[in-house]
């Protein structure tokens, strides 16, 4: 089964073609063009978002199906992301995507965007299968996850403030990093002293319904207040990196080995744009070191790409899955087959 992956959710137009074979995925193109025009104002402007997805997504779908050697009548089906994201942006991939199946006669199913960082390491791993614990970090989510097979998923914890990417971008910002910030906070950290800036790790040592939440918001807030006291930024910058990024990966690390002890499983999926980090990755390695396997995309697979959304569009599609004619982008899609963990739930709910 041959599909066409579509992402547009941010800023990156994306489209990949992918192979599913015995149910397993093979890559056979991916395309995807970053907008550099967001760094002028230091972050994502949704107008201008949807404005460079429309003038750039026929040739990019073009060059992804060129680079696989086909052209539309070698598909069998077509995966587009159809949330959460801006929803001006995810409107024009999701509707090129769909003017195409309809045109074409292709099932069409429509991907959430976490399922699709969920399903990316399968790109590299073909061995990776659940049951898993999986912490997704990106820019605009915070979540740990419990897969107990592909579409069987527990909500263990998510943040309650700042997604880890957030909190990434907007220390990046306070230390004059620009955008977008992350990648060079890690860089920078590197130079850094540990442990001269001893930041707090909000919620690490939560107890009952929020051992599993997160909260990034404190921390960052922490950092501003460090910067603001500081005499000397030059000469501090890169070791309030280094703090602020030792606080955020224990807190990361702490919580994922704490789910991996409860559910018991011995394989960690990490995913997201913040799973690019190689402290982050590293770290977790080294933490469950004898008693779980920590499976992680490379940096292409982890940011915003089609080929992870044609990987879990495709695993959708080859069980029967399709979305109809009226399918919408929904900022707030639910991620399919998610349920909520009674215990964490908070008890107000
Ligand atoms: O998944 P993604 O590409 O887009 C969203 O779905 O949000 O994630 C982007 C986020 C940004 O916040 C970016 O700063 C962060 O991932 N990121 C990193 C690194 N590379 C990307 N954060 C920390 N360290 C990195 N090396
Ligand atoms: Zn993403």
């Amino acid at each position: 089964m041959r599909i066409l992956g579509i992402e547009s959710s941010c800023d990156e137009t994306s489209a990949a073609v992918l192979t599913l074979q015995d149910g397993r995925p093979s890559l056979d193109s991916l395309v995807i063009l970053s907008q550099d025009v967001h760094k002028i104002f230091g972050g994502v402007v949704p107008e201008l978002a949807s404005r460079a997805h429309l003038r750039v997504i026929a040739p990019v779908v073009d060059q992804a199906l060129a680079e696989a050697g086909l052209d539309v009548t070698g598909l069998d089906g077509i995966a587009v992301t159809a949330g959460p994201g801006l929803i001006g942006a995810l409107l024009v991939g999701l509707m090129y995507g769909k003017t195409m199946a309809w045109q074409h006669g292709l099932p069409l199913y429509g991907v959430h965007h976490l399922e699709g960082h969920l399903f990316a390491p399968t790109l590299e791993h073909p061995d990776l299968a659940p049951p898993f614990v999986a912490l997704l970090v990106s820019g605009g989510h915070t979540m740990l996850i419990e897969a107990r097979d592909w579409g069987d998923y527990r909500l263990l914890g998510q943040t309650r403030d700042d997604a880890a990417g957030e909190a990434f971008d907007k220390v990046a910002a306070l230390l004059g990093l620009g955008y977008p910030g992350g990648p060079r906070l890690e860089q920078l950290a590197h130079e850094g002293l540990p442990g001269r800036f001893r930041f707090p790790r909000p919620m690490l040592d939560a107890e009952g319904a929020d051992r599993h939440a997160f909260s990034f918001s404190g921390l960052k807030t922490a950092v501003l207040r460090a910067v603001q006291q500081s005499d000397n930024l030059d000469r501090d910058r890169a070791d309030l990196a280094r703090g602020f990024q030792d606080a955020a990966i224990d807190v990361m690390v702490g919580k994922a080995v704490q789910a991996l002890e409860e559910t018991g499983h011995s394989t960690l999926v990490l995913g997201g744009g913040v799973a690019c980090n190689r402290t982050l990755a590293g770290r977790m390695r080294e933490r469950v070191d004898g008693f779980a396997r920590v499976y992680v995309a490379s940096p292409r697979l982890n940011t915003d790409n089609a080929a992870m959304i044609a990987a879990a569009g495709a695993w959708h599609l080859a069980r029967g899955d399709r979305s109809d004619w009226a399918l919408e982008p929904k900022d707030n899609l639910p991620f399919p087959g998610l349920v909520m963990d009674r215990q964490t739930e908070p008890a107000t709910r």
